[in-house]
């Protein structure tokens, strides 16, 4: 049997316990949180270190044996999930913080260490790792390159790409490439770094990093605002962008269909303002200084006064900012209030985004009177997040409504994926958002790092980029 050969070359290398197989996999979840279905892989591989991860993709390689990658299985795009005939490739026996190097403000991981526990470990040395996304707890820095993942702070500080100063990988036959390099300015040739972050596993495996550490803010001023028109939104982002010392930490927007939904069916969060807006923006500052608080509401006071604002509750302690985030980090309980969501990482430039959401909301209406659309998303970066719950819908209306927001993404050239990536979601509609001569480039790097397409397969390429020639 062709499997238990493969089986049997990858226990050779990574031990017994490093090859998880029938039984010993029934526990273990295969899906990420796309919802997307998932089959039980072959294996489930656990190496122990960079150069296990080498023998292993070797084998795999050599057996033409398909390999998914997988973190904490939190993404949201399907690119960890397992179909039939994978197995799967998991970091969490290299969870490992290397070294802390506070002179050259780095942190050196492998990559099945938690985006919290990096968080932590440089909180407690009173630096700061800038990533930060919900799903901190269980998703692993291995996950967040792979995926070039975004969240709430990706305004001031960038998504992944932007926190990693180097990283080692290993390539479909097993190569390593890469390094630990600790260096800002590091200008030699194609970088290979960034070639692999956000690939979602389709070129190499991330086995180790060396992280970009930040000074952690002296202080963090929080505000809930209210608003009547889009132009105020977008006069807001500069105005803040331009007076506050620290610059915008946060500028998170929520649509009124959005807040009045929280309101009222999330019980555990409270209203930071009493009447109705237009729009409801969260900004956020963090920095230091004496007077940053100060500095802080001034903006807002000089915000109301020339009527950009209408209304701001300022947070007075980190509680209030904590009941402030958790207006917006309310869709965590959407799943269970819709279980049939259709849920939406999109962008589009800034000034683009008051109309298009307008827009995509006549057509929804227009085309399904029943269906509820939430609009919110962190709009200092252009992306919008959007749930539509049509009742009854049967997967044939989820297809229209996808084809209606994707073509409406298509219309203002904007992206099909923000921040989520592309996975088994979206990868058909990649072509809305990348030219063909794009998807050809793309699929000629595939080639030529995994010719035999064992990583990832049938993941981020659409089909007519994968063709034959694959050897
Ligand atoms: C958010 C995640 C889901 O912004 O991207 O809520
Ligand atoms: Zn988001």
């Amino acid at each position: 049997m062709p499997n238990e050969a493969v089986l049997q070359s990858l226990r050779d290398v990574l031990g017994a316990d490093g090859v998880l197989a029938g039984d010993d996999l029934a526990q273990r979840r295969h899906a990420d949180w796309s919802g997307l279905p998932a089959a039980a892989p072959l294996a489930l591989l656990r190496p122990r270190s960079t150069q296990q991860v080498s023998q292993a993709l070797a084998v795999c390689h050599r057996y033409r044996q398909p390999v998914v990658v997988q973190g904490g299985l939190s993404g949201l795009a399907g690119g960890a999930c397992t179909q039939e005939g994978d197995v799967a490739l998991s970091l969490e026996r290299m969870n490992a913080i290397e070294e802390v190097d506070e002179a050259s403000g780095t942190m050196t991981v492998q990559a099945g260490v938690t985006l919290q526990a990096v968080q932590e470990r440089a909180q407690d040395l009173g630096l700061m790792f800038a990533l930060d996304l919900g799903a901190r707890g269980s998703c692993t820095i291995g996950g967040n390159l792979g995926t070039n993942a975004g969240g709430n702070r990706v305004i001031k500080y960038g998504m992944a790409r932007e926190q990693v100063l180097d990283l080692e990988a290993v390539l479909a036959d097993g190569r390593v490439v890469g390094g630990l390099r600790k260096m800002v300015k590091n200008n030699t040739g194609l970088d290979l770094k960034n070639l692999l972050i956000g690939s979602e596993g389709t070129l190499g495996v991330i086995t180790r990093a060396v992280l970009r550490l930040r000074a952690l803010p002296g202080a963090a001023a929080t505000a809930f605002c209210g608003l009547a028109g889009y132009d105020s939104v977008t006069a807001l982002l500069r105005r803040a962008q331009q007076c506050l010392p620290g610059g915008v930490s946060a500028f998170e927007v929520m649509w009124p269909g959005y807040y009045d939904y929280v309101m009222a069916k999330v019980p555990s969060v409270k209203p930071p303002l009493a009447g109705p807006h237009r729009y409801y923006v969260l900004l956020e500052s963090t920095g230091g200084g004496r007077r940053h608080q100060e500095d802080f509401e001034q903006l807002l006071e000089d915000c109301l006064a020339q009527g950009i604002i209408e209304d701001a509750a300022v947070a007075a302690t980190a509680r209030d900012a904590l009941a402030f985030w958790g207006v917006r980090d309310a869709p965590a309980e959407f799943p269970r209030l819709m279980p049939g969501l259709i849920a939406f990482d999109v962008s589009f430039s800034i000034r683009d985004i008051g109309v298009a959401a307008q827009t995509c909301a006549d057509r929804l209406r227009a085309n399904w009177p029943a269906s509820t659309a939430l609009v919110y998303g962190h709009l200092g970066d252009g992306n919008l997040h959007l749930i539509v719950d049509v009742p009854g819908a049967t997967d044939a209306v989820a297809a229209q409504v996808e084809a209606m927001v994707y073509g409406l993404v298509g219309e203002y050239g904007g992206s099909v994926s923000a921040e989520h990536g592309i996975g088994l979601k979206k990868r058909q509609e990649l072509g809305r958002t990348r030219s063909r001569a794009d998807l050809d480039a793309m699929g000629a790097i595939k080639q030529a790092l995994d010719p035999r397409n064992i990583l990832n397969r049938g993941k981020l390429f659409p089909d007519e980029v994968i063709g034959t020639s694959f050897y």
